[in-house]
This record gives structure tokens, C-alpha cells and sequence, in this order.
């Protein structure tokens, strides 16, 4: 962390080395909280507007107030950009309930909010390493895993210890992603949405309540359309998932990312697959 690095917190840029937080905030005591992350590559906002509706949904979901105007986060995200140095970059969000009080004493630990409470803003910036082209050619190994989290993953909250779970199992794997599934149905990566193409077309998990409705899947709705290949939503089994001719995964600080190898076993060629490469080729040459 370079030691003039800024942090966003509650409406003032703090150094990040001395930024503080109350410990007793519901964000720490209860992942009582929301995220956001959006992209910025040659330090320009990849789909901002997206990304700030799906902030405002998750918030009115979880019923957590949403402090400022659509103007005020602009400009307030703007403020903390102007700080950094870097070219590609992710803005990290965090909005929670806050630490509420009672009688101007600090609730300490309470399932129960009261009314007046104030949300908590936390904002930072972190660079983005996209993987080599090498890596995106030769595709990514994933493991799967039963999806053990809540039903409501169409929220972006901050409660993520499954998600860090299932990546980090992964990881020791040594495979970049874990692909979950509920019921032998694919739902998600661990911090990605997934899709598979069979015949030539592509297929992912309906955009219901077991899913992130990621904004990077929204992308590659419209690259697909401008492609001309056929898109559509529709349930995925194991094995439909193993008998693909092509996988990939999707998220804003990797892209498309081809995934070739899944439980040990190759996906067709154990390489990834051409219309995988075309996109991820198509995606990054829309934001540079
Ligand atoms: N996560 N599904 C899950 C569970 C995710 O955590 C993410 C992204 C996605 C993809 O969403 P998007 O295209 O909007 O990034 C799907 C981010 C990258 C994270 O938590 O780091």
C-alpha cells in the first residue's frame, strides 16, 4: 500500500494507513452490509451506471438507507479517483447499517436497529492484474462445490465467508475458480457468473434470486447479440456443464476468462475454446 494512498470514509478522504471505523460498526459484528465493485481501465469507469443501480437495488433489498444523491456518489467517487495514480483499477464500495445508538451510547452488539441509524460508507481503489493472454489461451482450471450460501445472491452483501471459502479452496487446488452447484445445478462461480457453449450456443443460469446478476454478464448478453450468437438463460446440470464444447467465467476485475479444465477433467480440447477467446478478444477491445 503506497502510504499517500486515500480512503473514502463517511464523506471524508482519510489516509488509508490511519483511516478508522468503529469496531462496533454492524458491518463488522454482523456482515450487515452491501458492495459494490467497478472497473476502471485507462482510469474511465467501466458501465458506472450499471454498477450504481445495482448498489441502489441491493441497498433497497436489505433495507439499508442509501446516504447520498446519484450526484453526491459521483462526485464523491470522483474525489477518491483523483487521488490515484493508477490506469486500471477497481473501486471497492462498502455500505452498512452503521453503528447505532442509543441515548448517544454506541449499541455495541444488537440484532435489532432502531430507525435513525446511519449507514457507514467505506470507499478504496485497487489495481486491477488482468491475466496474461498466455493464461487466457490456455484456459483455467475450476473445481466444483455444493452452493451452501443463502438464497438471496442476487444481493451483493459483504457476507462472503462461503464465497472466500469456495475460492480459496480452489486456490490450494491450484485452479483459479470454484463453479458452485445447488442440487446438481450450476449457479455460480465464487466471485463469477459462468457460461457454457454448446453448439454454438451460448447458455447460463437464469438471472434469479441463486445468482449475482453480474454486469459483465449483462456485457456479454450485448457482445453475444452484436456477434451474432445465440444467447440464452436456462438451467445447467453437472454433466451438462462437463459435456460442454466451451466454459467461461465472468467477473468485472478479470472479464472472460476460458475455463478448460473442471474437476480434473478437460472440457473438449482442455484448451480454451474459440468463441470464449472471441469474446474475451471483443470484451477487453470495448474498454480500451
Ligand atoms: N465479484 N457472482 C459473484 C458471487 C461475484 O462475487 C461476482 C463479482 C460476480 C460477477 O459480477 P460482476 O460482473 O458484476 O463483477 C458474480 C467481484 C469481482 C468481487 O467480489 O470481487
Amino acid at each position: 500500500m503506497s502510504s499517500k494512498e486515500k480512503v473514502f470514509i463517511n464523506g471524508d478522504l482519510s489516509d488509508a494507513t490511519s483511516a478508522k471505523i468503529s469496531p462496533f460498526d454492524r458491518g463488522f459484528l454482523f456482515a450487515d452490509g452491501v458492495y459494490e465493485l467497478i472497473p476502471f481501465f485507462s482510469n474511465k469507469p467501466f458501465l458506472l451506471d450499471e454498477h450504481y443501480l445495482r448498489l441502489s437495488r441491493s441497498l433497497q433489498k436489505m433495507e439499508i438507507k442509501n446516504p447520498y444523491t446519484e450526484e453526491e456518489w459521483k462526485s464523491h467517487i470522483s474525489n477518491l479517483v483523483e487521488t490515484t495514480d493508477l490506469k486500471n483499477f477497481y473501486l471497492y464500495i462498502q455500505v452498512t447499517r452503521g453503528t447505532p445508538e442509543l441515548n448517544g451510547v454506541s449499541r455495541k452488539r444488537d440484532h435489532v436497529y432502531p430507525e435513525d441509524y446511519k449507514s457507514t460508507v467505506f470507499m478504496f481503489l485497487s489495481e486491477i492484474t488482468l491475466l496474461s493472454q498466455d493464461d487466457i489461451s490456455s484456459g483455467q482450471e475450476a473445481i466444483t462445490l455444493e452452493d451452501m450460501r443463502w438464497y438471496l445472491c442476487d444481493i451483493k452483501s459483504i457476507s462472503l465467508a462461503y464465497n472466500a471459502y469456495a475460492r480459496d479452496l480452489a486456490n490450494k487446488k491450484g485452479a483459479f475458480e470454484s463453479i458452485l452447484k445447488r442440487d446438481n445445478l450450476i449457479t455460480e462461480g465464487s466471485s463469477s457468473n459462468i457460461f457454457i457453449i454448446k453448439n454454438n450456443k451460448i447458455i447460463t443460469p437464469k438471472s434469479n434470486n441463486l445468482i449475482l446478476h453480474g454486469i459483465t454478464r449483462g456485457f456479454v448478453f450485448k457482445l453475444a447479440k452484436k456477434m451474432n450468437i445465440e444467447i440464452l438463460e436456462k438451467d445447467i446440470t453437472y454433466e451438462d456443464l462437463m459435456n460442454s464444447d466451451e466454459v467461461f467465467v465472468t467477473n468485472s476485475t478479470q472479464s472472460v476468462v476460458p475455463i478448460s479444465v473442471i474437476d480434473g477433467k478437460k472440457i473438449n480440447s482442455g484448451s480454451a475454446g474459440p468463441l470464449s477467446l472471441e469474446l474475451s478478444k471483443n470484451f477487453i477491445s470495448e474498454y480500451q
